[in-house]
């Protein structure tokens, strides 16, 4: 969305904080042994806490509060009491909710515990190139640049990037204009991001796949080729330099 008033502004810093808090302390809570149902009925407790709608619940139907995916899943992993975390996961939470008219989006992936699986590489990589996106993100910088970076970075790094996945605006919707900030380069895609708008930024950096599938219970997605991938995803407001992180409360890069 366009931010033109001091309380449009407000109203993304605050929805923006709930999000980035919620998806924290759930990273905190997560423990081998507990099930993504029981760690998804923590952060859906936190939005209702602060008054927060959860996005995915209310208006996709998604049967969560946050989407939880684990391992070789990519993006709306399903919680459930019979998914047990283990020493090692690559585990992903996005959380994303509404609160007085205005929506904010973020994720990221960790690893849990020991990292058994040589699992952090990938979550670095993704880490990294999101901080490197965000930070040549200005108004009028080139969407497909942006992209083209990511996916420099991605290739540099040893991985790929998911195509069929990408960052988009937000704001008084989950989902906005532009509705495609790709992890790649489309070489005629002339659209520049823009002064005072908010927009969510997503990487979907992979070890093998360079598309999501979606599994038959109609959600969860998962790699074309399998392997792993990591997302890592802020909410940010772009300015004339560097933008302003409005979910920086996830300490998603600390
Ligand atoms: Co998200
Ligand atoms: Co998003």
């Amino acid at each position: 969305m366009s931010i033109t008033k001091e309380s449009e502004l407000i109203g993304m810093k605050n929805i923006s904080e709930v999000v980035g808090t919620t998806l924290k302390l759930m990273r905190e809570y997560a423990k081998v042994g507990m099930s993504t149902k029981e760690l998804d009925e923590y952060g859906g407790a936190i939005l209702k806490r602060y008054g927060a709608k959860s996005a995915p619940y209310e208006i996709y139907g998604f049967p969560g509060y946050s989407c939880i995916s684990l391992n070789n899943e990519a993006a709306h992993g399903i919680p459930s009491e019979r998914r047990i975390l283990k020493e090692g996961d690559l585990v992903n939470i996005d959380v994303s909710a509404e609160l007085n008219g205005f929506w904010s989006d973020n994720g990221g992936s960790f690893v849990l515990g020991k990292d058994i699986h040589n699992h952090q590489p990938l979550v670095d990589a993704s880490k990294h190139i999101l901080r490197k996106a965000i930070s040549k993100i200005k108004g009028g910088v080139k969407i497909s640049e942006i992209g083209y970076l990511i996916e420099t970075e991605a290739k540099k790094s040893g991985f790929k990037v998911l195509k069929n996945l990408a960052g988009h605006g937000v704001g008084r919707k989950l989902h906005e204009e532009p509705e495609n900030i790709l992890n790649y380069r489309v070489k005629n895609n002339s659209e520049r991001f823009k002064k005072n708008t908010t927009v969510a930024i997503e990487t979907f950096i992979s070890t093998n796949s360079s598309f999501a599938v979606e599994l038959n219970d109609g959600w969860t997605l998962v790699g074309n080729k399998g392997g792993y991938v990591t997302q890592h995803e802020h909410t940010i407001l772009i300015t004339d330099d560097y933008p302003i992180i409005l979910t920086e409360s996830n300490e998603i890069w600390s």
